[in-house]
C-alpha cells in the first residue's frame, strides 16, 4: 500500500507514519510535531544530512522556474521558506525586478515552521510582496487561479491526502501556470543502494538524535521516502489532478527528482 495515492491509507482508516500504522485523523498531527520539534535548527540539519546538496537541489529547482519579476509564487510546505527566499534572490538579479513587483506566499500549516520564515524574511529585507499563510496542502486558502508558479519543495511526502493537495495545487494555478515538485525518491541507483540505506537507517536517525534532539523525527524522514511514489507514479498522479506535459528530471543518482507540470 505505500504507493497509494493517498499516502498508505488503507481501507481501515490507517496510514503510515514512520515505521507505525497510525489512524489517519491523527496522521497530520504527528507530522506537525515533528517539525514543530525541529522548526529552530531545520535548516543547518538540512545542510548537515544533505552535505548541502540541498542547496544545489533548491538551485535545480529555481533554474527551472527561471524566476521573473512579475509573477506570483504559491511556495506550499513553505516550511522555513527556503525556496521563496532562494527564488526572490535570483529575481533581485535580474534587470527588470525593480520595474514589477513579484508576489510570494509561504503556505505552511505549521506555526513554528512559519515563525522562522517570518523571521528570516524580515532579516533578509523582504517586508513587501510577501505573505505567510497557516494551511495544509490539502485546504488551502488561496484563490482559485490565484498562482502562476506553484512550488512544493519535500513537502508532498508530509501531505496525509496527496491527491487532495495535488488538486489544490492545480486549482490554485492559473491557466499557463507552472507546478514543481522537488522530492526525494525512493528510486535510488543500485549501484548508490547500499551506501544509501545505511547511512538512512544508521546515520540519520543518530544526527537527529544528537543534533536535533529528535530520533524518531529523521526516522519518519526515512520511512516516508521509502513510502513516496516512484517517479513514474508519482507523474500518474499529476496527470489525475489535472496537470499538462509533466516532466521529471532525476538527481543525485535517483536520491531527489523534480516533477515539472502545467495548468493548461
Ligand atoms: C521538509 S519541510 C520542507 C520545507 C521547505 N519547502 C524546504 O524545502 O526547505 C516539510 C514541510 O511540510 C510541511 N507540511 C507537513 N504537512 C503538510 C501538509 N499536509 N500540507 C502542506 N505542508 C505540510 C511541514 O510543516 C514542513 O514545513
Amino acid at each position: 500500500m505505500g504507493n497509494s495515492s493517498t499516502n498508505g491509507v488503507d481501507g481501515d482508516g490507517e496510514t503510515n507514519f514512520g515505521f507505525r500504522r497510525v489512524p489517519r485523523e491523527e496522521h497530520a498531527g504527528l507530522v506537525s510535531g515533528v517539525f514543530e520539534s525541529v522548526a529552530d535548527r531545520y535548516d543547518v540539519m538540512n545542510d548537515l544530512m544533505s552535505g548541502g546538496l540541498h542547496r544545489l537541489w533548491k538551485q535545480a529547482l529555481i533554474d527551472w522556474i527561471n524566476p521573473r519579476a512579475g509573477l506570483r509564487l504559491a511556495d506550499i510546505a513553505g516550511g522555513t521558506g527556503d525556496v521563496s527566499f532562494r527564488y526572490l534572490e535570483q529575481i533581485e538579479n535580474t534587470p527588470d525586478s525593480e520595474d514589477s513587483a513579484s508576489q510570494v506566499t509561504i503556505c505552511d500549516p505549521n506555526t513554528a515552521m512559519l515563525e522562522v520564515a517570518r523571521a528570516k524574511a524580515l532579516d533578509k529585507g523582504h517586508i513587501q510582496g510577501i505573505e505567510f499563510v497557516e494551511a495544509p496542502a490539502e485546504n488551502l486558502p488561496l484563490a482559485d487561479r490565484s498562482a502562476d508558479i506553484c512550488t512544493i519543495s519535500f513537502g508532498l511526502r508530509n501531505v496525509t491526502d496527496r491527491e487532495a493537495g495535488l488538486s489544490e495545487m492545480h486549482r490554485v494555478l492559473d491557466y499557463g501556470g507552472h507546478f514543481l515538485c522537488l522530492e526525494f525518491s525512493p528510486s535510488v541507483a543500485p549501484i548508490l543502494a547500499p551506501l544509501y540505506d545505511t547511512y538512512s537507517k544508521n546515520v540519520l536517525p543518530w544526527l537527529g538524535e544528537h543534533i536535533a534532539g529528535d530520533r524518531e523525527a529523521y526516522e519518519y524522514l526515512v520511512e516516508s521516502i521509502r513510502r513516496f511514489p516512484a517517479p513514474d507514479a508519482l507523474t500518474t498522479e499529476m496527470q489525475n489532478a489535472g496537470f499538462g506535459n509533466i516532466q521529471h528530471r532525476i538527481m543525485s543518482g535517483g536520491i531527489v527528482a523534480i516533477h515539472s507540470g502545467w495548468r493548461l
